[in-house]
């Protein structure tokens, strides 16, 4: 039969692996790129869609479009099957994750000289909340999205079960490990056993934080407030103040609603903010990002200070000189912690959560294995050694894990 592909359609970045003589191999998504940027960018002029790298490189350059990030997050909303006019065209959300898809597919036939038709997604074990309406329609939205890419046969595996495989590949002592899987959008956990016939899972779970939500922590808490969060504005009429509305700030560090915030009524909003602000210099920056278009540079500037702070560097910034000259906003080890000790509760709760579902202690969790990019943030690490202070802690091929597991599952005879 005609081999699978295992694709892992992540928040951020994407990879997609097939096998050759029985080892998984990354398809390359450019020179030396094992990963796509997940991101898309409407052309205004070209009216082309520019997907990974170059929308990322069309959005540095200040080409004039609509840029995306993200989309992952809007499985399962009524968002996905409404068509909206993005610029020049009306489009689905499922025509556009299905674009998205199909030039991985494209890629991956150039590349090889095979031709996929079948393909082995991962999932995040949970897209929204177990008892959430929106979680079976997530997989039928991302199904969907496949088979517009031009798949015929759509099969999903947890992703941190996949993540698993790629490492019981590699051991098969048989002692019990933990996945510990924290990407973009999701954290996700796998319990299993290695052994010499593969791994065996005892426990899938996973919650919906990943590195977006520490963005938009670290955004809200920390940028923000130099936009006029948290300032008052004088009553349009009569004496007092009233706060501004948290809406538009909040929106505005969502790295899936950005889009949407750079409407004419936000911009009448705020122009009247302005007018009656008590720091009209703080909600004058906020015009300046709605007329600028600029919610995706503060975006990706957290998220590089996030990095930056995360990685012990000197004076750690969010540097916002795109809002103004010289303006920067200082993200101490203090300040990150302040923002993400409650993702960091949830993340320890996760990890209680899926020993319970497979009635294990946690002593007898003999090693952890980090996947995903947010992974590599201190706190991550911290939480677990915490939780598993005797197990042996271990970082994989953060990026790549899952699409490898996907490809040695998707063709296991
Ligand atoms: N060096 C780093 N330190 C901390 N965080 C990082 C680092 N590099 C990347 N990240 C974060 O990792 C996240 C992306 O990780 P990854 O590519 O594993 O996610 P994903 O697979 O796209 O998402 P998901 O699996 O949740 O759908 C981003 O939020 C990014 O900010
Ligand atoms: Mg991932």
């Amino acid at each position: 039969m005609a081999q699978a592909i295992g694709i892992d359609f992540g928040t951020s970045n994407s990879a997609a692996a097939y096998l050759v003589d029985g080892r998984p191999r990354m398809i390359p998504m450019g020179p030396g790129q094992m990963t796509m940027p997940t991101t898309f960018f409407f052309d205004q002029e070209t009216r082309r869609t520019l997907i990974g790298e170059p929308a990322n490189q069309a959005l540095l350059d200040g080409v004039e479009g609509r840029f995306m990030r993200a989309l992952k997050r809007v499985l399962g909303t009524s968002l996905m099957h409404e068509k909206r006019q993005i610029l020049h065209e009306r489009v689905t959300f499922v025509d556009i994750i299905g674009r998205f898809l199909n030039q991985i597919k494209t890629r991956a036939e150039a590349e090889t000289g095979l031709t996929f038709d079948r393909v082995l997604s991962g999932r995040p074990v949970v897209f929204h909340g177990q008892d959430d309406p929106r979680e079976a329609q997530a997989e039928q939205d991302l199904r969907a999205c496949y088979l517009a890419a031009g798949f015929t046969h759509v099969d999903f595996m947890p992703e941190p079960q996949a993540a698993a495989i790629a490492s019981g590949a590699l051991d098969q002592s048989g002692g019990i490990g933990l996945i510990v899987d924290v990407g973009g959008g999701t954290s996700d956990f796998s319990l299993f056993r290695s052994g010499a016939n593969g791994v065996e899972i005892l426990a899938n779970h996973g919650v919906r934080i990943g590195g977006t939500d520490f963005d938009r922590a670290i955004n809200i808490d920390r940028v923000m407030p130099l936009l006029g969060k948290g300032s008052v504005l004088r009553k349009v009429m009569g004496d007092g103040t009233s706060p501004t509305p948290n809406a538009i700030f909040n929106d505005l560090a969502t790295w899936e609603k950005i889009p949407f915030v750079y409407t004419p009524q936000n911009t009448r909003m705020v122009a009247e903010m302005v007018r009656l602000a008590q720091e009209p210099e703080k909600l004058s920056r906020l015009a300046t990002v709605l007329e600028d278009e600029l919610g995706h540079d503060l975006a990706f500037a957290t998220e590089r200070g996030k990095i930056a702070a995360n990685g012990g560097q000197d004076d750690p910034r969010i540097m916002l000189d795109m809002i103004q000259l010289g303006l920067s906003a200082p993200l101490t080890p203090q300040d990150l912690d302040d923002s993400l000790s409650r993702h960091g509760d949830q993340l320890s709760e996760g990890a209680q959560v899926t020993l319970g579902m497979a009635g294990l202690r946690a002593d007898q969790v003999g090693q952890v294995i980090y996947v995903g990019g947010s992974s590599l943030m201190t706190m991550v690490s911290d939480r677990m050694r915490a939780l598993f202070p005797d197990a042996q802690h271990s970082f994989s091929e953060v990026f790549t894990a899952v699409a490898d597991g996907l490809a040695i599952a998707a063709n296991r005879g």
